[in-house]
């Protein structure tokens, strides 16, 4: 069985954004002491989030920036964040832009760019994490999805959007099947609606209670319980977990 190192690093891409899931994640697993790498399109931003992380928790962190569309600035990205913290045991890609466009008004390039961020984005991480974590004989890669690839969209974002996320489960399955004997283990959250402001701005109390209305739970997420749910996902104790798809989403989708 794969052990832990002492101190553990966690790459976490898409964690700049102030009211995010990946910034919120940062501090959530830094306040359990992970150190943090963070990857996002602008390289001050992710520094700046990385010193915050570092002076509020005690834990080394670094940012690095890269568009995860183009797979030699991730690699950079990485090496230079490598290079910088402890051994890197968990990647976490929550890179993704939304995408709110009915389908037979979508372009090429709207379809390429979503794509390409949204789901080539997540190979090109993994693919550079997992090269290391081979080496190491232990490694967590967690990937969102969204319940939008699940239920055939029905979220502020649309076909192209389902389509990457629903590509994301495809994916993971595969790797986690390809790299279980390398002490790595591959798994997806799919969220729910959840408070933050990808879906074209900061939400209104309505817009909230009208996303809460087709669930169970009386609410929409909040960051945090996409944070809670990565953070056993990436743990030791999660180790014999591969392949699976965590819904965090009130209830929105049950199978
Ligand atoms: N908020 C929701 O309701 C919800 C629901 C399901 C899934 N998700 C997924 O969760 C993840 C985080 O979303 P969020 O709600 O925190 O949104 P967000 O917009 O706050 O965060 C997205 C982050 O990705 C970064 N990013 C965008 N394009 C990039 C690129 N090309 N290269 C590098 N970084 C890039 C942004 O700068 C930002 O920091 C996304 O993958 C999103 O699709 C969100």
């Amino acid at each position: 069985m794969s052990t832990f190192p002492e101190s553990k690093t966690a790459i976490l891409t898409g964690a700049a954004s102030p009211r995010g899931i990946g910034r919120a994640t940062a501090h959530y697993l830094a306040e359990r002491g992970w150190n943090i790498g963070i990857i996002d399109l602008d390289d001050a931003a992710a520094k700046a989030v990385a010193a915050e992380i570092a002076e509020q928790h005690g834990v080394q962190a670094a940012g690095a920036g890269a568009d995860v569309s183009q797979e030699s600035q991730v690699r950079a990205a990485f090496d230079a964040l490598e290079a910088a913290l402890p051994q890197v045991v968990a990647l976490v890609n929550l890179a993704g832009v939304s995408s709110p466009v009915p389908y037979l008004e979508v372009s090429a390039d709207e379809w390429n760019r979503v794509m390409n961020i949204n789901l080539n984005g997540v190979h090109y991480a993994t693919r550079r994490a997992v090269e290391s974590m081979v080496g190491h004989g232990v490694g967590r890669v967690v990937s969102l999805s969204s319940v939008s690839a699940q239920r055939g969209g029905g979220t502020f974002s649309k076909t192209p959007y389902s389509a990457a996320k629903a590509g994301i489960i495809g994916f993971s399955r595969s790797v986690a099947r390809e790299l279980g004997h390398d002490g790595i283990t591959v798994n997806v959250i799919s969220p729910g609606p959840i408070d933050t402001d990808i879906m074209g701005g900061t939400l209104t109390d309505e817009r909230k209670a009208g996303m809460a209305a087709d669930g169970v739970l009386p609410r929409i997420g909040t960051p945090r319980d996409i944070a809670a749910a990565i953070a056993y996902l990436i743990s030791e104790d999660a180790g014999f977990v591969t392949g699976q798809t965590l819904n965090v989403d009130g209830g929105l989708y049950m199978h």
